[in-house]
């Protein structure tokens, strides 16, 4: 597949509260979900999209250790940079602080504390950010959608409506975390007015598209797994859900190391050099394992 040339964003900022205490000192995004630290996760995800060129915004405390963790993408074949959120002040937000770096491009935004798991989603989010007309969000089904921006369609799968965790959702189809958009998303969030919370609302963003018939809606199925990360419950069964799947598998989800180099972005000797340069043991091996063994994953794309 060719890739259209949208360049990304993680943002990995906000206060987290629901996590307190363990988020006084370090953010969420670096937290381990299992074997690695949580951006790893919507990092590769935006990767399998195909995805190279990232902007990572966070606080101004966890700017620099993201940085320190991730650097600045060229041993992944990709290029990272950096920009700070001084204050939560909405999702939208992440496009008036990365104007400069979308410039004249597409941009497709993940939420740092997202995690996505499953075979369709290296293809789906390819063919979302090759086919986008304005905006594309997508959707996955939830028991609870109170706690997320919930998405209304009529009988011919059009979307109707997006609110903002409403009291009474009138579907059970939750707007997850990832979101693809044309250029114009840019000079949108700068019109937005901060919602009754002070924030640049992204369900306000994603409803001018709506109101423009420019929005798109892919939804993942019930095969997915799109993973909550916002409690300390949430937060230890994602762990368990990733420790289950890589203890049967014996492959790693959302390695991105892997992922750069399944993409064709670093070479096996590139790879092997990577994995000398990790001091640990078990994770380093695996990279080393996957050079010798590189079908190990029977094509699959669910990394
Ligand atoms: O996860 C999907 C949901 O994300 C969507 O269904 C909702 O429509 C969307 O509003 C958002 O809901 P949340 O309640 O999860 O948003 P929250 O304010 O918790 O922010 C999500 C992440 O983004 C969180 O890890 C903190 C970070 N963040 C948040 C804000 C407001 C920032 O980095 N900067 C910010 O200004």
């Amino acid at each position: 597949m060719n890739f259209a040339a949208s360049k990304g964003i993680v943002l990995a900022g906000g206060r987290n509260l629901r996590l307190h205490p363990i988020t006084i000192a370090v953010s969420k995004q670096l937290l381990p979900i299992y074997d690695k630290p949580m951006v790893y996760y919507p990092l590769t995800t935006l990767m399998l999209g195909g995805v190279r060129e990232i902007l990572i915004i966070s606080t101004p405390k966890d700017t620099p250790r993201l940085k320190e963790l991730l650097g600045d993408g060229s041993q992944w074949g990709m290029a990272l940079s950096y920009a700070v959120q001084d204050e939560p002040k909405g999702l939208a937000h992440a496009f008036v602080i990365g104007r400069d770096f979308v410039g004249g491009d597409p941009v497709t935004l993940i939420l740092g504390d997202n995690v996505f798991f499953g075979s369709e989603l290296a293809l789906k989010t390819q063919q979302a950010i090759a086919n986008n007309r304005g905006a594309t969000v997508f959707t996955y089904p939830v028991k609870d959608p109170r706690g997320f921006g919930v998405l209304t369609h009529d009988a011919d799968g059009r979307p109707v409506d997006i609110e903002e965790k409403p009291a009474t959702p009138k579907s059970n189809l939750a707007v997850t975390g990832l979101y693809v958009y044309d250029n114009e998303v840019v000079r949108i969030a700068e019109s937005l007015q901060p919602s009754t919370r002070g924030e640049l609302e992204i369900t306000d963003l994603n409803r001018v598209y709506l109101r423009r018939g420019m929005l798109d809606v892919v939804q993942f199925g019930r095969g997915m797994a799109w993973l909550d990360t916002g409690t300390p419950e949430s937060l230890l069964e994602a762990s368990q859900f990733v420790q289950t799947i890589e203890h049967r598998q014996g492959l790693k989800v959302a390695c991105p190391e892997e992922v750069a180099w399944r993409m064709g972005w670093i070479t096996d000797g590139e790879l092997a050099a990577l994995a000398d340069s990790l001091q640990g043991r078990g994770y380093a091996d695996y990279l080393h394992d996957l050079v010798a063994n590189p079908d190990a994953d029977g094509k699959n794309d669910a990394y």
